[in-house]
């Protein structure tokens, strides 16, 4: 029989033609370019057998409660909007983007550790304004922390708050800036794991990778990196204690969920120098960040709007590969990517 699949964005030109040429699909697509309004989204899913949807779009009892989904899927690596007991509940299949953006977001990981550890916000602004004929050449204007050192002339620590895919990618992109430790914390678990970081620490050509608590991932990293899920149970795990623990010139940087990090402390900590700078792509309440927000007003806070994963070549094959996953969840065959919802309801 005939399959409804609703979909809330234009996929673009690789991942519309998959779901196209499908000559079985009623196809109901969301085709202005800003976000599927929520109305519009619940009309349709009655008796649709698929949806394919972004972040923006909530998947709660209220969606669910329309129809008799077989596969959610949503173009993202997360899944904070998706109430995964309740698809458990419901055997609905969840499929997501994980792998194929995990080079785009390290890049600008690493981007942002550059851009916070030497002042970037700042200094660009600087132009911006016009300033530059007044801002007079002086040995250590403009002056930040170097990120890059040439071992062994000084150890350096990168630590990890989650040691997923994308951590891993960041950790592989610092080892040729002379990095030579690195420390995680992966789960809540603190359980030392002196085989797997022995393996670790090969891989990574390091002197050392250790599992670590999260006391000690403040105290001995250099740059601090917030790769972890989000979600209830990792909400401000960087909060005012854990930003107090950290060296005065190190670096934080979250390109994970902004409800990892609460923000009143982090400005607190940087108002007050307890460290150095912060490189942001996620935060609390987003979109809905204005100049007024207090990170905005920090010089020393440089914030993007989420794009960790906007490149061409990402955006492309997150849309294929949620289109593909949307098709083998209504046609009941293997998803490109499906996360087990098994141990969730
Ligand atoms: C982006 O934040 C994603 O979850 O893909
Ligand atoms: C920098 O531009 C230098 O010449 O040292």
């Amino acid at each position: 029989g005939r399959m409804k699949v609703v979909v809330t964005r234009d996929l673009g030109p690789d991942a519309m033609p998959l779901l196209r040429e499908r000559k079985e699909l009623d196809l109901v697509v969301w085709s202005e370019n800003r976000a599927c309004e929520r109305a519009w989204l619940l009309e349709q899913i009655p008796g649709a057998a698929g949806v394919l949807l972004m972040l923006a779009d909530k998947v709660n009892e209220e969606l669910l409660d329309k129809g008799f989904l077989k596969v959610v899927s949503t173009m993202s690596v997360g899944y904070e909007h998706v109430d995964l007991p309740l698809l458990a509940k419901r055997g609905v299949r969840l499929g997501y983007t994980p792998d194929v953006l995990t080079d785009a977001v390290a890049d600008v990981t690493v981007m942002l550790a550059l851009m916070a550890s030497r002042n970037a916000k700042e200094t660009a602004g600087v132009i911006d304004r016009g300033e530059w004929p007044n801002s007079t050449w002086s040995p250590f204007i403009f002056c930040g922390p170097q990120l890059s050192r040439t071992p062994p002339i000084q150890t350096r620590t990168a630590g990890f708050l989650g040691f997923g895919r994308i951590a891993q990618a960041t950790l592989r992109r610092l080892v040729p800036f002379g990095f030579t430790h690195c420390v995680y914390v992966a789960n809540p678990s603190t359980v030392p794991n002196p085989v797997q970081d022995a393996a670790y620490t090969k891989q990574f050509n390091l002197q050392s990778v250790r599992r670590v608590d999260i006391d000690t991932l403040a105290s001995a990293s250099d740059v601090v990196f917030v790769l972890a899920p989000g979600g209830d149970k990792t909400r401000h795990l960087v909060n005012e204690a854990f930003l107090r623990k950290m060296k005065k010139t190190a670096v934080l940087v979250n390109t994970a969920r902004g409800t990892l990090v609460d923000s009143d402390a982090l400005a607190k900590a940087l108002k007050e120098g307890w460290i150095w700078a912060a490189g942001l792509d996620v935060v609390e309440g987003e979109p809905n960040v204005t100049v007024d927000h207090p990170l905005v007003k920090e010089p020393r806070c440089v914030m993007l709007p989420h794009i960790g994963s906007a490149t061409f070549d990402t955006r492309l094959s997150m849309a294929a590969c949620a289109a593909r996953n949307t098709l083998a969840g209504v046609f009941g065959e293997t998803m490109q990517a499906e996360l087990e919802l098994k141990g969730t309801a």
